[in-house]
């Protein structure tokens, strides 16, 4: 999608971290920008800091894992600004803790953001943009968790989640591209925010706030990287229709040893 200026970008989770970053670089370019957040003092400044790029922007207290919020998150779009051209599902959650500690509610909780919310974005968001006729592009936050197991110890929720996103990308590629709508999937390793506190807006239902709670161990090594860099590059990639954004270099020799253990079991099926 090259033509962005006047266009409509929606982000969830944009009160903060990338989700503000992608705010804020769609704003440079001349986009109009819905921000959804369940933090409402955050979704605030972050209006601000893109009405400050002279680009109109309204913010709407939207909660991802309700459907219904997210169709009222669409509704805010077509009534504010006539239409959504840019959809970024971004908001995100993580809780640490080992597969054989996890609670109920930490599956649901962790699932309920980080893959059932780009699963209610899609289906709030897509037939309205595709029924629009003006093409557009989806940006689904990932992570190079949604790539290799063990970006981080103690992620197994979270790295379920979003290799279901990478999967849907994926997919809706195949299915979008007859329409004009192109989509992108963004996997970085470590980007400056506070998703290690994400805790702190854990709802009741999904066992209610917690501290941060670290699993000591090795990951794949990342650099922390600001996010205004990495939503630059999210921002060349909607123009580009590039559907894999990758921000950190060092992480690529896990991801072939993943590919490369994949493609090795095929050495294992019995000839014949
Ligand atoms: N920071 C990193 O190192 C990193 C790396 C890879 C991927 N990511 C992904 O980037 C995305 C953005 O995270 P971030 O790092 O900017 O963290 P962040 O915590 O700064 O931002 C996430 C935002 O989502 C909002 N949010 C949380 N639950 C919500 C819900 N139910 N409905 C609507 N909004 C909700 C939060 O209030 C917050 O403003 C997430 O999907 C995260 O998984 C982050």
């Amino acid at each position: 999608m090259e033509e962005l200026r006047g266009r409509v970008a929606v982000v969830t989770g944009g009160g903060g971290g990338i989700g503000r970053a992608m705010a804020v670089a769609f704003a440079k370019e001349g986009m109009n920008v819905v921000i959804g957040e369940i933090e409402m003092d955050m979704a605030a400044e972050a209006v601000a800091a893109v009405e400050a790029e002279g680009a109109r922007a309204i913010a709407v207290e939207n909660d991802v894992t309700d459907r219904a919020s997210m169709q009222a998150l669409a509704d805010a779009a077509w009534d504010g600004f006539g239409g959504a051209h840019v959809l970024c599902n971004n908001a995100g959650v993580v809780t640490f803790r080992l597969a054989q500690d996890m609670t109920e509610a930490d599956w649901d909780w962790v699932l309920g953001v980080d893959l059932y919310g780009v699963i209610h974005g899609v289906q709030a968001f897509l037939p309205r943009m595709v029924a629009q006729g003006e093409g557009g592009h989806i940006v689904n936050t990932a992570s190079i968790a949604g790539l290799v197991p063990a970006a981080t110890p103690g992620i197994v929720s979270y790295t379920t989640a979003k290799y279901g996103v990478v999967g849907l990308s994926e997919g809706l590629a195949l299915d979008l591209a007859e329409h004009g709508i192109g989509v992108s999937v963004v996997c970085p390793g470590g980007v400056r925010s506070r998703i290690v506190e994400a805790g702190r807006n854990r709802p009741e239902e999904y066992g209610g706030p917690e501290p941060l709670n670290r699993v000591e161990g090795e990951g794949v090594p990342q650099t922390i990287i600001e996010p205004e860099d990495l939503a630059a590059r999210v921002v060349r990639a909607v123009r580009g229709n590039e559907l894999y954004v990758l921000s950190h270099p060092e992480t690529q020799p896990a991801v072939e040893a993943r590919f490369a253990a994949i493609l090795g079991a095929y050495d294992a099926i019995p000839a014949g």
